[in-house]
């Protein structure tokens, strides 16, 4: 913390410092009460480093030190068969003694692998304490002679300060479950624009964005009938427009159609696409929508297999309908480098 005492607060920091307790009551207290998460979290490790077999403070200081790190940094790690694609597709990809820039580096697992097969890598996190815990990571890993972790959005890296010069290879992560969510389209067009060598390989350099017709087999998570013997159906029309399910929790209810093909290093995606499918015999209650990732030639990730823990499904609702015969249906779909929308239109 690098803060001069400027405020009450930082009067009552420099009073507790060396006080494990007081310092942690008060980063609960004060600093996470009034916006100060940063100076919390700090507060909170220095009297963790000063008490480390203390459980109370530990329990206490949690919540402030992991604020706001989501789960699925700890689930994704569970993705077996998505590390072995990796690891093979790095190998493809990336030539030993040549320099990646990895976006997204998150905790560093795909910027150690790039090392372990021969490259330098610049490994950009947007969030600091990510990165922190990035850093330390590489650090047990014995790799920080060949990984240095950068704590900046990927839009605001250049070559010459962040980059010694521009990468031959890039490895995104910056995804999520709709492809666009976490902002990729932007730092992708940055990076190829600016940051990349020509012809630099991109890791993943192409995604599909697939959808079929669904069967909701838990319709009770998302709308409402009867309660207690109330008729609830009133409330419905609050029920979320998009949920993220298991495969467990859907059926397919018809072949599955690419409505986007996403090639990364292009800068212009189309908006809005259609593709018709063949519904089968059923209750269609939406459409279920997930990726495709091309890593390398042969190599590629379906986030609909069941073993798949790095990704959802995004299940997006329409007004039900039963399917009596097969028929066919469009899918309609549009996106705006950010949400992705997706309904139906029944043929006559
Ligand atoms: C899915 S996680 C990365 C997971 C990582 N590959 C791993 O194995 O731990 C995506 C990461 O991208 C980071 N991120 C998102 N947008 C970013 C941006 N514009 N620049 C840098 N990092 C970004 C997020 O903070 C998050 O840590």
């Amino acid at each position: 913390m690098h803060h001069r005492p400027t405020s009450s607060a930082d009067v009552l920091i420099a009073k507790v410092r060396g006080r494990p307790q007081a310092m942690v009551r008060l980063a609960r207290s004060l600093l996470a009460g009034s916006g100060r998460h940063d100076d919390a979290r700090a507060l909170c490790l220095e009297a963790l480093a000063l008490a480390p077999d203390d459980a109370e403070l530990a329990t206490l200081a949690r919540p402030l030190i992991a604020r706001n790190i989501e789960p699925w940094y700890f689930t994704m790690m569970q993705d077996e068969a998505r590390h072995a694609l990796y690891g093979q597709a790095i190998c493809q990809t990336i030539r030993p003694g040549s320099m990646v820039l990895d976006i997204g580096a998150g905790s560093g697992l795909f910027a150690m692998m790039a090392a372990k097969a021969g490259a330098t890598v610049i490994a950009c996190e947007r969030d600091p304490v990510v990165a922190d815990a990035a850093r330390a990571v590489v650090a047990a890993n014995g790799m920080t002679d060949r990984v240095a972790v950068v704590s900046a959005d990927a839009l605001s890296l250049h070559v010459g300060v962040d980059l010694p010069e521009p990468a031959d290879a890039l490895i995104w992560d910056n995804l999520a479950n709709n492809l666009f969510g976490a902002g990729c389209a932007g730092t992708l067009h940055h990076a190829c624009a600016h940051l990349l060598k020509p012809g630099a390989r991109v890791l993943p350099g192409r995604v599909e964005i697939v959808t079929a017709l669904a069967t909701d087999l838990r319709p009770a998570d998302r709308t409402m009938s009867t309660a207690a013997g109330f008729d609830m159906r009133a409330f419905n029309h609050l029920s979320p427009a998009l949920a993220t399910v298991t495969s467990g929790a859907i059926n397919l209810r018809s072949d599955s159609a690419v409505l986007f093909d996403v090639d990364c290093t292009a800068a212009m995606v189309p908006s809005r696409a259609s593709a018709t499918v063949r519904a089968t015999r059923g209750t269609v209650h939406g459409v279920v929508q997930w990726l495709r990732f091309h890593l390398a030639p042969g190599l590629i990730y379906d986030t609909s297999e069941p073993q798949v823990r790095a990704f959802g499904l995004q299940f997006h609702p329409v007004a039900p309908f039963v399917v009596d015969e097969p028929c066919e249906v469009t899918i309609h779909g549009e996106h705006d480098v950010r949400d992705t929308w997706f309904w139906v239109e029944r043929g006559a």
